[in-house]
């Protein structure tokens, strides 16, 4: 089968298409077929191994010292079952199904196998493939990120980087779950966040949010800029702030912070699990959840999609479509 392939960190260009050996589901694993995936901020990190502050030597030892251990990336993946192993019941040949194989990657490829108990559910019919190779990456993230800081309807959120994959799933959410929502991003993407449910944006170019005297229930940080030192002021009595992105040194301090006042830092990574799929195929299929897409790139175009992620600027996801 055909595959992008990368036996060295850097930059886009140290990932080539290969020909690599198909694999053979084991008993309790599908095979599928895969139509589209995605380029994450995830694979950026990882291609590249430019992490958080304080991360560097642990994502080594993580993904591979000197080389990457897992040579395919690629997080998640929509496609049909081809085959499955003796064990398998809760599948079959045929089925459309998402996955997501979070730190596992391998993605970027024509076929993958995953176990039928992993993160993996069925399609919801009204999503496209490209659609449903989108909905876990930053779906899972914000879902994990917004039940760890206990969001409860009515409260005030506000999703710094609401324009990213993250983002853009975080305000969606949210809106599912009641809240009054703020999102801050850039002047481009305004209507956008707008769009998916934020009742307030502010612009970032042109206000700073810590400094316009709002308090906030929740913060959800996806872009590194709103450690607690900056936006303590802007979180109300008993408030969160969820770092999706933190570095080792923010990460920290979550114990002294929850020791010394009555708000909360709530960090690290978000869990991979087959129910919260199974939530967001719901919440698509209700049509209350739908991943935005920015850009779609032939398989082929990897590396210009690639590109295009390490810009840090893509609205949504950027899906990598595969043709038979
Ligand atoms: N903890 C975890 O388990 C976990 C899981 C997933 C991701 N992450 C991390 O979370 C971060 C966000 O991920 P992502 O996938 O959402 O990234 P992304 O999609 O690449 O984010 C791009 C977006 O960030 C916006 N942005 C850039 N600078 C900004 C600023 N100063 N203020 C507000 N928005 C800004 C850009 O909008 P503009 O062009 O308008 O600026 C763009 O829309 C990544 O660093 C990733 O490593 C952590």
């Amino acid at each position: 089968m055909k595959a992008i392939v990368y036996e060295r960190y850097g930059p886009p260009e140290v990932l080539v298409l290969k020909e690599v050996e198909k694999p053979t589901p084991k008993d309790h694993e599908v095979l599928i077929r895969i139509h589209a995936t995605t380029v994450t901020s995830g694979d950026w990190r990882v291609r590249s191994l430019n992490v958080p502050p304080g991360f560097g030597l642990l994502s080594r030892l993580f993904f591979g010292v000197s080389r990457p251990r897992q040579p395919i990336l690629g997080t998640e993946l929509a496609g049909e079952i081809e085959s499955v192993g003796n064990d398998v019941s809760k599948f079959k040949v045929g089925d459309h199904v998402f996955a997501f194989c979070g730190a596992g990657m391998g993605c970027y490829a024509e076929y993958r196998c995953i176990a039928e108990d992993g993160a993996l559910a069925l399609k919801p019919r009204n999503l496209t493939f490209d659609e449903a190779a989108a909905l876990s990456f930053g779906g899972t993230t914000a879902l994990n990120f917004l039940r760890r800081g206990k969001l409860r309807s009515g409260e005030r959120v506000l999703v710094n980087g609401a324009s990213g994959g993250v983002g853009t799933a975080a305000i969606q959410l949210a809106r599912h779950f009641g809240a009054d929502i703020t999102g801050v991003c850039s002047t481009t993407n305004v209507e956008l966040v707008k769009s998916l449910g934020a009742t307030y944006v502010i612009d970032y170019t042109k206000e700073d949010f810590t400094q316009n005297g709002e308090t906030y229930d929740l913060i959800v940080d996806t872009v590194g800029t709103a450690p607690f030192s900056r936006c303590r002021d802007s979180l109300k009595e008993a408030g969160r702030l969820l770092l999706v992105l933190g570095g080792l040194p923010d990460l920290l301090q979550i114990p002294w912070v929850s020791m010394t006042s009555s708000k909360k830092i709530i960090g690290g990574p978000a869990s991979e699990r087959a129910e919260d799929l199974r939530f967001l195929a719901e919440l698509a299929q209700s049509g209350e959840f739908r991943p935005v897409i920015d850009r779609r790139y032939p398989f082929e175009q990897i590396v210009e999609a690639h590109r295009y992620v390490d810009t840090g600027r893509k609205r949504g996801n950027v899906v990598i479509t595969l043709t038979s």
